[in-house]
């Protein structure tokens, strides 16, 4: 069978069993099974699948027809420009948390200013990797990945209460060459030294209540411990604020994704728990509240 035949079969398939994005699922699916990017699979159409091949995509589709999703199906997915691993261990990291990733590169820039300025030029690269950073709720590693890669000399510390994703965080950082993080299996700061420039946080922050309402993908496939935020969705983020003065450096500063309406609560926590500092909601391109930046008054 052609390229262009199994995946029209495909995409029918998928539209029977309603799954979200049919036609965008069957081209992951498909790039996968023949070795190639997304954009390259129409250039394929005339190829005929071998055996082993088809084989491969009907167990991929068949898992589609379940609703999981296709990175959990394939096992891979891009952020920030690098490939990660992913499994059931791990949530699948979403394209918003690049804008954690971009305002948290703002801040490494801030203190390579400070430091150039108050240093003799040749002494500003060893002063860099004086630059310490934690990321809390690593999960697959994305956000300390994604940091590391950009600034290879500065100090991470990457931890998470799932032993489970701190291996496969560790398999990201290697298959990416990166060296400079430290991983930590840690629930909040309980495994947790010292003090840092900058703590990255993606903790979960879904009511509870609302995780049976989420597409099947999400709910039945992610780990719940990756989703559930407690009652009201602010639980762990209230432990994470009330606890996070003591590994902060005065002048540092704390960036934390959160969701839909989340903003005002989150700012009023701040005030209770950092008195001194304040807070900035940036909203992703959906206008929805997406990251809180914590920086000194
Ligand atoms: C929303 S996921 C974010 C994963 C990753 N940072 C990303 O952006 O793709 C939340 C992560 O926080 C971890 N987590 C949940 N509760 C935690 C806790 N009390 N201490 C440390 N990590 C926790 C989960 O295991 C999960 O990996």
């Amino acid at each position: 069978m052609k390229v262009k035949e199994a995946l029209s079969r495909s995409i029918l398939e998928l539209k029977k069993a309603k799954v979200e994005g049919p036609i965008s699922s069957a081209h992951v699916l498909m790039a996968d099974v023949l070795g190639v990017r997304k954009e390259e699979v129409l250039v394929s159409s005339e190829r005929v699948l071998s055996g082993l091949e088809l084989k491969k995509l009907k167990n991929y589709i068949d898992q589609r027809k379940n609703h999981k999703s296709v990175w959990h199906i394939v096992g891979r997915v891009s952020f920030w420009g690098l490939d990660f691993f992913v499994s059931s261990d791990v949530l699948v990291p979403r394209p918003e948390t690049e804008i954690l990733v971009q305002e948290a590169l703002g801040a490494i820039s801030n203190f390579e200013f400070r430091i150039s300025n108050s240093n003799q030029k040749s002494e500003t690269k060893n002063q860099k990797s004086k630059i310490s950073i934690l990321d809390v709720g690593t999960g697959s590693g994305t956000i300390a990945i994604a940091l590391a890669s950009e600034s290879p000399e500065i100090k991470l510390t990457a931890v998470d209460k799932s032993p489970k994703a701190i291996k496969v965080a560790q398999k990201n950082a290697k298959y990416n060459k990166i060296k400079n993080i430290k991983f930590i299996e840690s629930d909040l700061f309980s495994s947790v030294k010292g003090r840092f420039d900058i703590i990255c946080a993606n903790l979960p922050y879904i009511p509870s209540e609302e995780i049976g309402l989420l597409p099947v993908e999400v709910c039945c496939y992610e780990p719940h411990l990756a989703l559930d935020g407690g009652s009201k969705g602010l639980e762990i983020y209230e432990k994470f604020l009330s606890g996070v003065g003591k590994y902060l450096k005065p002048e540092g500063f704390v960036f934390c994704e959160i969701g839909i309406n989340q903003g005002k609560k989150i700012k009023k926590m701040i005030k209770k728990y950092l008195p001194g500092f304040r807070c900035i909601i940036k909203r992703d391109l959906a206008e929805i509240d997406r990251v809180a930046i914590i920086l000194k008054s």
